[in-house]
């Protein structure tokens, strides 16, 4: 069996991210407590498989290698945050802002701007400060992950859309296109029409 893309981090990973996960749980856990409502509907998470990660790294022209993997690339650790409501993007957001040893290093709103294809989600990489040492000898290391938020609504799109990339035989992939963006388009209207009666029924009380 070949060594580890991971190189001697392979078994930090999953420490790593279940130090950031547990964070986000316990913020919903509290938000429950306090208002009724968790702070998402569900999350879900993983280490990018080896092969995957050699994947990206021969597409990004990188060596496969513990840096390329751990330095150059930022989704080892992936994160994914499913909310109800649009609002709820937005406290998980400044919760994760808030956490220790955490830094957002790039966001990508793909909410307010969506891709041309109507793919919504909002994206973080962050870059976690861990008591161990990381790829470049750092000691605390630096461990960056990927967090994408997005509702409900925009997660079964983006699995439809996701299944759809891997059908080589589609008969009339324009119109697929087109539709596909057509209900993107439709379900961030739902959101936002959601958010609003959620918004009226919240007043009522
Ligand atoms: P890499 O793809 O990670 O090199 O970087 P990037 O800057 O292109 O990242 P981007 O933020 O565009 O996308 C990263 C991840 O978001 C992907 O791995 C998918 O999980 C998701 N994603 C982005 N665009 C789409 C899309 O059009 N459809 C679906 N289903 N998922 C998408
Ligand atoms: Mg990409």
């Amino acid at each position: 069996m070949p060594a580890s893309i991971y190189g001697a981090w392979k078994d930090a990973l999953p420490q790593v991210l279940q130090h950031i996960v547990s964070q986000i749980e316990e913020f919903s856990r509290k938000h429950k407590e306090e208002t009724g409502e968790a702070a998402y509907e569900h999350l879900i998470y993983r280490i990018k498989s080896e092969e995957s990660m050699r994947d990206k790294c021969i597409r990004k022209g990188l060596p496969e290698s513990p840096v390329s993997a751990l330095y150059d690339i930022h989704d080892a650790i992936g994160i994914r945050i499913v909310c109800c409501f649009l609002n709820d993007i937005y406290e998980n957001i400044d919760f994760i802002r808030s956490m220790p040893g955490c830094t957002i290093v790039k966001g990508k709103d793909y909410i307010r701007n969506a891709k041309p294809n109507g793919y919504r989600s909002y994206h973080l990489i962050i870059d976690m400060e861990t008591p161990m040492e990381d790829v470049k000898g750092q000691n605390p290391g630096h461990f960056f992950a990927e967090i994408q938020l997005r509702t409900i609504a925009m997660d079964s799109w983006a699995s439809l859309e996701h299944q759809m990339k891997y059908k080589k035989d589609i008969r009339n992939p324009e119109m697929i296109t087109r539709e596909l963006k057509r209900c993107a388009d439709e379900l961030a209207s739902c959101d936002l029409s959601m958010q609003t009666i959620r918004n009226l029924i919240r007043q009522e009380h």
